[in-house]
């Protein structure tokens, strides 16, 4: 069992759980943990970002974009005029949002939707949004203006949590959609 999860786990590039004190189930629950997770997208897991970044709207995932797409957003003039707003940081609380987003970038994950995101984006091709991005357009080309912009709990399609009911997480399976007002997409 160990040899198959070890083999498991260096196909898909995940991190090795060394410890070998745990008890068997233990160590299975994370080998099982890590697969699902490396599934979808790392979800946040910085304090100074999710607070900060997650202010205005959903904190997204570092891993939804790639390096080059984060370096136009975070630094001090993108931000000062960050999508109408002024979403300025004092230079210290910017200095360790970068290393946190820079080192969990799309093309630096092993999950699976951040992999098909920096797959998705040509060479040269900076999106500004994740919405631009290929990938996450396609999945969405079926929804409608009356589903996303002209959806009062909705509003727009930035707002991955007002649909994903398990965005937090970094889960965006098909399975945990639902669009409000929607009753064919509720749960
Ligand atoms: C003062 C409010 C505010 C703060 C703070 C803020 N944002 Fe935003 N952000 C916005 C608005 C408004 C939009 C545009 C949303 C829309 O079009 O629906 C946006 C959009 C985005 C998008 C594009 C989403 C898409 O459409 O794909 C990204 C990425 C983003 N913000 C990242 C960040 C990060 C990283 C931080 C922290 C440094 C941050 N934001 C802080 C207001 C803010
Ligand atoms: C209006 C609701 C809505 C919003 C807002 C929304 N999505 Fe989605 N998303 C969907 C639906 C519906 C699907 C397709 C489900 C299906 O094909 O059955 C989907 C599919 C996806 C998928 C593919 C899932 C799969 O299993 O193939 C990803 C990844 C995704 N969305 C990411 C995002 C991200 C990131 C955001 C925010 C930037 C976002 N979505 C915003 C409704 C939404």
């Amino acid at each position: 069992m160990k040899k198959q999860l070890i083999l498991i786990s260096a196909l898909i590039g995940a991190s090795v759980v060394t410890s070998a004190s745990g008890s068997e189930e233990e160590s299975l629950g994370k080998w099982i943990t890590t697969i699902s997770r490396t599934k979808e997208v790392k979800p946040v897991n910085n304090v100074a970002y999710a607070e900060e970044c997650g202010a205005c709207h959903f904190a997204f995932p570092p891993g939804l974009l790639p390096i080059q797409s984060w370096k136009k957003l975070l630094n001090p003039q993108a931000l000062e005029d960050h999508f109408d707003e002024n979403a300025e940081l004092d230079a210290d609380v910017l200095k360790s949002i970068q290393e946190y987003v820079f080192a969990n970038s799309s093309e630096k994950s092993y999950h699976k939707r951040s992999r098909k995101i920096t797959r998705s984006i040509s060479k040269g091709e900076t999106p500004l949004r994740i919405t631009e991005v290929a990938y996450i357009k396609r999945k969405h080309h079926e929804l409608t203006d009356n589903m996303v912009k002209e959806n009062e709990d909705v509003s727009s399609l930035s707002n991955c949590n007002a649909c994903h009911t398990q965005a937090e997480k970094g889960v965006f399976d098909d399975d945990t959609v639902r669009i409000p007002n929607f009753p064919e997409w509720e749960d």
